[in-house]
């Protein structure tokens, strides 16, 4: 009889665990249900225009979030300038948008990116920072063993953080750098096609026009609007990556992992600044051209 009573106490146990473990799996149920939004804005910025490139793709996948794009354009190109002189502007950039209430900060520019990520994390501890970097994975693997071309500026190609980048795929492919001055110039003037750009890109890349590589990496965010230009140069024979839409995804992933998500059925907007306010309709009409 004690073996009866024993078993029918064990059963109850059971039973008040099922119930136990039903109840915590409805909490957890809940639990995703119940989101918690957060409209603030997104910091994203650049010493200029290009970081446009990067905004395009950010609102072409997150359409419901609020942007805030700062361009300097006054202190462009930071490409060619002393590493700190790069490093003490972006932490100037970094310290207005999140003094305008910015919950992360996209760093559109892979220049700024190289000089202050990790030292823009540290001060902004809790706050995403996501930075951007040349596309060199997508490109290596575009072709085994190919020849990858990276353009970008001389500060990014220069740097320590670049170097390790190259490290990881230089035994995957051919890997060749070529700095740019003068792009940024043409993007910031607005010129994104014409004679004047065709003639300038045909004296920079001279050395592939005869012999292309499979696969060029805009390594700088103004690149990406003078992309149709470099691809007739190049003879239209070179795969073009750039690393805009992977830093979109990426700050997906960032807001989504700190509960940082604008309400999916807010509208969204972007509110363009710049240190040259001029450079604002440039901007404007840039943010509108087509993706291709
Ligand atoms: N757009 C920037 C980049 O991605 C830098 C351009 C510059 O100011 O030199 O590197």
């Amino acid at each position: 009889r004690s073996t009866r009573k024993e078993s029918s106490a064990a059963s109850d146990v059971y039973k008040r665990q099922d119930i136990l473990y039903l109840c915590l799996y409805f909490i957890e149920r809940q639990r995703h249900c119940i989101m918690i939004y957060d409209n603030r804005p997104i910091g994203v910025f650049d010493s200029g225009v290009g970081g446009i490139s990067v905004l395009r793709e950010l609102t072409s996948i997150m359409p419901n979030e609020n942007y805030i794009y700062f361009g300097d354009s006054l202190n462009a190109p930071y490409g060619t300038r002393p590493l700190d002189e790069v490093r003490e502007l972006t932490f100037h950039t970094a310290g207005h948008l999140i003094g305008m209430g910015c919950k992360c900060l996209v760093i559109a520019c892979n220049t700024a990116t190289t000089a202050a990520v990790r030292a823009l994390r540290a001060r902004y501890e809790g706050v995403p920072v996501i930075g951007i970097e040349p596309a060199l994975k997508p490109a290596v693997l575009h072709k085994p063993h190919g020849r990858v071309l990276v353009l970008a500026t001389a500060v990014t190609l220069h740097e320590e953080k670049f170097h390790r980048l190259m490290a990881r795929y230089e035994n995957d492919a051919d890997i060749f750098t070529l700095a740019c001055p003068g792009i940024v110039e043409f993007v910031e003037r607005g010129i994104i096609e014409g004679e004047e750009l065709i003639e300038y890109l045909k004296q920079l890349l001279r050395n592939y026009i005869d012999n292309p590589p499979d696969a060029v990496v805009l390594g700088c965010t103004h690149y990406p609007f003078v992309r149709k230009a470099i691809d007739s140069v190049l003879g239209g024979h070179a795969e073009i990556f750039d690393g805009g839409n992977g830093t979109a995804r990426e700050t997906g992933h960032q807001l989504k992992l700190h509960d940082l998500c604008a309400s999916p059925d807010s509208l969204g907007n972007v509110t363009i600044l710049n240190s040259k306010p001029e450079m604002i309709p440039i901007s404007e009409w840039l943010l509108k051209l087509p993706i291709e």
